[in-house]
């Protein structure tokens, strides 16, 4: 079983901008629309969680649904999952430990866990065993971070680090144990 994060940031370490846009995510020509890495690491994934923002802003975007595997989204609000999305997208809240067994209980077994808040929240458990993160050569400043503060340090061994389309570095991490 693993948790494991795989997003991008600013050089600031920010994951949205102060506006919540993601735009800046694109700002490296990939005029052939080469797979980054994305679609690979989705393959090795049984499901995804996902803090209810990073949820709404995804359903916001107007695009088809992005993901082939089962969607949880963490929230302690929200209730209704918009009709079109029913089947393939649930909620759940609980503290991360009792959301972890309860996904590993039901098969799910290679968490992707995704959203700013959502993954400290994790953090703060040390409940990640994997951490991935393509930096995107830009500082924004401002915006959503990816980290927050920590009970105790965490120590992470490095695992690869890859240049992306020359711009990008894309840093895998694995939890010491
Ligand atoms: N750069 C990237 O690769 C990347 C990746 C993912 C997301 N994003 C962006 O990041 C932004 C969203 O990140 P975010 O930090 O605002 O939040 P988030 O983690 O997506 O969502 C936060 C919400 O998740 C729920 N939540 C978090 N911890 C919880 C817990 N312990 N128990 C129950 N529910 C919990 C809460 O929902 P309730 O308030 O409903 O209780 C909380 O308000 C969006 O702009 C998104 O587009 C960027």
């Amino acid at each position: 079983m693993a948790n494991i994060v795989y997003i991008a940031t600013s050089i600031d370490g920010f994951i949205a901008d102060r506006n919540n846009k993601l735009d800046w995510l694109h700002m490296v020509p990939n005029p052939e629309n080469i797979d980054t890495g994305f679609n690979n690491f989705l393959n090795g994934i049984d499901a995804i969680l996902m803090g209810r923002n990073t949820f709404e802003s995804i359903a916001d975007m107007n695009i088809a649904w992005p993901y082939p595997i089962p969607v949880f989204v963490y929230s302690r609000r929200l209730k209704v999952i918009p009709g079109e999305l029913k089947d393939k997208v649930s909620v759940v809240c609980g503290e991360p430990e009792e959301v972890t067994t309860m996904l590993n209980n039901k098969g799910y077994w290679r968490l992707y866990i995704d959203g700013g808040k959502t993954i400290q929240s994790f953090f703060r458990k040390d409940l990640i065993d994997q951490l991935t993160i393509t930096m995107i050569p830009v500082l924004l400043g401002d915006g959503v971070p990816l980290f927050g503060t920590l009970p105790k340090h965490l120590e992470f061994k490095l695992a690869s680090v890859k240049t992306v389309l020359g711009e990008m570095v894309c840093t895998t991490y694995r939890r010491k144990i």
